[in-house]
């Protein structure tokens, strides 16, 4: 049972983001408040989390749906033990059309150092690394555990050293907390391998107390760097890319601005989320998800497993970011981006 599923607003099944660990080593301002997650914070317990057997067996009736990325996420994805050999069995999955899927990772990269050639080696095709300030003072305040950013720029390095580029690098943006470093970020990225996108602040969950006049609009973040080094739109890369894409006028490459809040990119939405319980999370912004972890444990057929993907998907009509001004107030319970990945 296999076909190409689109959902209630004719959106297709393209990308699937698997949150591999709740876990992280960093407490970044915006996703895991040290004063919410601190020691009394109940993690999922490893009896909850899906086998590597689980995952792939899930991925795999995906991939017959039609999914052909994977972004594994966390968390901070290589936290999880033995990363390595779930990777190598993503990436034996093929597409109904016989081809690997594109298998990437999003990564705070504090593990990259040690782990880029291994990864690499297990059939990951590309990394993307987050990075919130060049200023080692700022970026210790921010991922709030006094990490450095020189250990990150080393896994980056290790990254692109290993054949895991281009690496892009995800900047979220606070305003009044790092926007002032979108410039030092742009010239340090400028005409290397890397590519710099800038993320507007989310609304993700209910624990980062979010407030709008801290969005600052990535118009913004490209008229600023467009004043000092040219930029000019660029066409996307494919249909439903979350970016917008800007090229350096004088060939210093290019950087993308991610701009859910301003921009709502919902119509072309292709992305399911499925959490390291077994949930789908058919939206960043839902509040509930469709258990697949019950069907594998009670013994579901593939068959049963492809028709719930089917089913939920086909219900999908998620469009939050497009809805969000015009809400009166936000759903009292969101699920967390630690929880559910980027
Ligand atoms: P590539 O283009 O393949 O590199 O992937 P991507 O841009 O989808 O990857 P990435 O995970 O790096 O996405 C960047 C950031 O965009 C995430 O960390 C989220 O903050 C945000 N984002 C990604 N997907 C969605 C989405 O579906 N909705 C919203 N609102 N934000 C998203
Ligand atoms: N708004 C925007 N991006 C976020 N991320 C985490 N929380 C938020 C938020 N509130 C991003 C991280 C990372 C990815 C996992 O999600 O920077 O790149
Ligand atoms: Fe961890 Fe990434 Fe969240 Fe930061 S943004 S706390 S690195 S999961
Ligand atoms: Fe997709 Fe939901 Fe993000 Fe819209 S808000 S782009 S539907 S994940």
């Amino acid at each position: 049972p296999t076909g190409w599923l689109t959902d209630s607003l004719g959106r297709p099944l393209h990308d699937l983001r698997i949150s591999v660990t709740d876990r992280c080593n960093f407490r970044c301002v915006y996703c895991m408040p040290k004063d919410v997650f601190d020691k009394q914070y109940q993690f999922l317990p490893h009896s909850d989390l899906l086998t590597f057997e689980e995952l792939t067996r899930v991925a795999a009736q995906f991939v017959a749906h039609g999914v052909r990325k994977i972004r594994l996420t966390g968390g901070e994805p290589l936290l999880r033990k033995n990363i390595e050999t779930l990777i190598a069995m993503l990436a034996a999955l093929r597409t109904p059309d016989g081809e690997p899927v594109d298998l990437t990772l999003t990564t705070n990269g504090t593990l990259l150092k040690q782990k880029a050639q291994a990864l690499k080696a297990a059939g990951l095709r590309r990394v993307t690394v987050s990075l919130d300030s060049l200023d080692d003072e700022s970026f210790r305040r921010m991922n709030d555990v006094d990490f450095p950013v020189a250990r990150v720029l080393e896994g980056i390095d290790a990254a692109h050293a290993a054949g895991l580029g281009p690496v892009k690098i995800n900047m979220v943006v606070k305003k009044g907390v790092n926007d002032d470093q979108i410039l030092p970020m742009a010239r340090h990225f400028k005409g290397t391998p890397a590519i710099l996108r800038f993320i507007e602040y989310m609304d993700v969950g209910s624990s980062n107390g979010w407030r709008m006049d801290e969005v600052l609009p990535s118009s913004e973040v490209v008229r600023r760097i467009s004043a000092e080094m040219p930029l000019q739109v660029a066409d996307p890369n494919y249909t439903g890319e979350t970016a917008e894409r800007w090229r350096y006028v004088d060939g210093g490459g290019e950087i993308g601005v991610i701009s859910s809040v301003t921009q709502a990119f919902c119509q072309d939405c292709s992305r399911a989320r499925l959490s390291t319980e077994g949930k789908v999370y058919t939206c960043l912004f839902a509040s509930e998800g469709h258990d697949l972890r019950s069907l594998l444990r009670n013994g579901a057929s593939d068959a049963e497993m492809a028709g719930a993907i089917a089913a939920l998907w086909g219900q999908r009509g998620d469009r939050y970011s497009e809805l969000r001004s015009a809400m009166q107030a936000a759903p009292a319970r969101k699920v967390e981006m630690s929880y559910i990945g980027g």
